[in-house]
C-alpha cells in the first residue's frame, strides 16, 4: 500500500463489489470480476474514537407508528417497496442506463407530492430545463416538487439541513461527490461516502431516501452493488430496451417481501402500469396447433403469469452444436438437454438448440423445466402441441416430474384465460379441489412428452 502524505493513501477498489485491494491486479479477489479495479486516493484510517456514554432502550419500549408510511399511488411501485414507503427508509434503484430510472423516479416523486409529502428531487445528470421538459412530457405539473441541480454532497446536505423534506431522491449517486476526497466522482470511495452520509442523514432526520445507481459493466464507475449492503431496500429496473415492458424487482427488502415484481410499459408519455399482466407474455396465434412453442404458468411473487416458451432445433452443421438460451440460464438448458437425451431418447448431441421465453422475460423458476423440454422435443420431432394446453412441472435428473408451488393459482389463472387442459405433476393434482379445466397428471418426462406431442 502506498501512503501519499500523512493523511492519504492509494488503494484499489473493485467497481463491481467495492472490495479494497492494496495492489492492482487483473481480477477482483472478492467477486472475481475482471478489470474492475480502480485506483483511488483515500484517507488513511482514522483513529478509534473515544468511548462515549449512551442511553440504551428496551425493544418493547421503542415507539413507532405502523401507519406512517407514504404511498406514491403507483400500485406496482408501492407493492415492490413492500406496500409503503416508511420514513427513514433508504432505497437503491439500480438499472442499466436508459432503462427508465429517472422517469420512474420523477413519476413516483409526483405521486408522493400529490399525496401531500414534500419532495426534493436532486439531479446531478440533467439540467433543470431538461427535468422540466421531462416533467412536461410526463404531464407532471411539479408544483409540489422541489428540484436541485447539484453534484456536491456538501451542497445537498446544506439544503437538507435548512429545509425538511419527506422524500429525497438522488439521481444518480454516481454523480455526487464530496470535497473531502480528491478522487473523481463515481469512484468507489466517493460513491460510498456520499451514500453513507445521505443514509445517516435520512435515518437521523427521518426522510425517505431514493438513490439511483447505474449498472456499470466494468471500468471507471462504481456500480450499485457497492451500495447494496448499506440500504434497506434494493430494487432493480430491468427489461430489454428493444421491448416495451419493464420489470421492477426487489432483491433486498428489510421491510417486506422480495418476491413481488412490478410490471410497466414504457410509452410516449412515460411508464404505464401493467396491472393485469397474466396474459402479457403470451404471443402469437393461440388458435392452431403449433410446433416448438408451449405456454407455462409461472408465479412471480404471488402473481401467476402465463408465459410462452419457444424452441428451435436444427441439425448442427459445423463442429460443436450450439446451445442458445434467452430468458433462462444456459447451464439449465444444457441440463435439460442431457435429460432429454439420456432419459427420453431424443438425440440432442447433433442438433443446434435455441430456446427463448417470449417477451424477453428472465425466469429462474424450476417449474419452467417441463415446458422447455416440451418445446424442444416438439421442434425436434415436428410434432404439434395443443395451443390451449398449459404445461407445468419441475424436472429432476432422473427424468421425474416434481411438484411445484402455488399450483392452484396457476391453474385458476389458466382457466380464466381460456386454457382447456393443464399437464402438471401427479403429486400436485390432488391439491386442486375444483376447476373447469382438464387436469393431466404426469410422473415422468417421457410419458408427459408422449401425452403432449401429437
Ligand atoms: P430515463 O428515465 O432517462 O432512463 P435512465 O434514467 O434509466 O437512464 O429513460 C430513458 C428512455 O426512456 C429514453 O430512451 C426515452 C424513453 N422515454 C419514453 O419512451 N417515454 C417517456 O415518456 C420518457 C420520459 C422516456
Ligand atoms: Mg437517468
Amino acid at each position: 500500500m502506498m501512503i501519499v502524505g500523512k493523511k492519504v493513501k492509494i488503494a484499489y477498489f473493485c467497481s463491481q463489489c467495492g472490495a479494497e485491494h492494496s495492489k492492482w491486479q487483473g481480477q477482483c479477489r472478492e467477486c472475481a470480476a475482471w478489470n474492475s479495479l480502480i485506483e483511488e486516493r483515500v484517507p488513511v484510517k482514522r483513529k478509534a474514537g473515544a468511548v462515549v456514554a449512551r442511553e440504551t432502550q428496551l425493544l418493547s419500549e421503542i415507539s413507532f407508528d405502523p401507519q406512517s408510511g407514504y404511498l406514491s399511488g403507483i400500485a406496482e411501485f408501492d407493492r415492490v417497496l413492500g406496500g409503503q414507503l416508511l420514513p427513514g427508509m433508504t432505497i437503491l434503484l439500480g438499472g442499466d442506463p436508459g432503462i427508465g430510472k429517472s422517469t420512474l423516479l420523477l413519476q413516483s416523486a409526483d405521486g408522493y407530492a400529490r399525496a401531500g409529502i414534500s419532495v426534493l428531487y436532486v439531479t446531478g445528470e440533467e439540467s433543470l430545463p431538461q427535468i422540466r421538459l421531462r416533467a412536461n412530457r410526463l404531464n407532471i405539473s411539479g408544483t409540489d416538487i422541489t428540484v436541485l441541480n447539484a453534484t456536491s454532497l456538501e451542497e445537498i446536505t446544506g439544503v437538507l439541513s435548512e429545509k425538511s423534506f419527506g422524500v429525497v431522491l438522488i439521481d444518480s449517486i454516481q454523480t455526487i461527490s464530496s470535497g473531502q476526497f480528491d478522487s473523481p466522482p463515481g469512484t468507489v470511495a466517493q460513491v460510498r461516502e456520499a451514500a453513507n452520509q445521505l443514509i445517516m442523514l435520512a435515518k437521523s432526520t427521518g426522510f425517505s431516501l431514493f438513490l439511483v445507481g447505474h449498472v456499470t459493466k466494468e471500468g471507471l464507475v462504481a456500480g450499485p452493488k457497492v451500495l447494496e449492503h448499506m440500504v434497506d431496500t434494493v430494487i432493480y429496473f430491468e427489461g430489454d430496451q428493444t421491448h416495451l415492458y419493464r420489470i421492477l424487482r426487489a432483491t433486498k427488502n428489510r421491510f417486506g417481501s422480495v418476491s413481488e415484481i412490478g410490471l410497466f410499459q414504457m410509452q410516449g408519455g412515460g411508464l404505464v402500469e401493467v396491472s393485469n399482466p397474466s396474459s402479457f407474455f403470451l404471443s402469437g396465434d393461440m388458435s392452431r396447433p403449433r410446433t416448438g412453442a408451449v405456454v407455462t404458468g409461472i408465479c412471480e411473487g404471488n402473481r401467476p403469469l402465463m408465459v410462452e416458451v419457444q424452441a428451435l432445433v436444427t441439425p448442427a452443421n459445423y463442429g460443436n452444436p450450439q446451445r442458445v438460451a434467452g430468458g433462462i440460464d444456459n447451464k439449465k438448458l444444457a441440463l435439460l438437454l442431457a435429460i432429454l437425451d439420456k432419459r427420453c431418447g431424443y438425440p440432442m448431441a447433433t442438433n443446434d438448440v435455441f430456446v427463448s421465453v417470449a417477451g424477453g422475460l428472465r425466469i429462474s423458476e424450476p417449474s419452467l423445466d417441463l415446458a422447455v423440454m416440451t418445446s424442444i422435443a416438439s421442434s425436434l420431432t415436428n410434432k404439434t402441441i395443443d395451443p390451449k394446453m398449459l404445461v407445468v412441472g419441475e424436472v429432476g435428473l432422473s427424468g421425474e416430474v416434481r411438484a411445484v408451488t402455488l399450483i392452484e393459482k396457476r391453474v385458476a389463472e389458466a382457466a380464466k384465460l381460456g386454457f382447456t387442459s393443464v399437464v402438471l405433476p401427479q403429486s400436485n393434482v390432488e391439491q386442486i379441489t375444483e376447476t373447469s379445466i382438464e387436469l393431466i397428471g404426469v410422473r415422468g418426462v417421457k410419458s408427459a412428452l408422449d401425452r403432449i406431442l401429437t
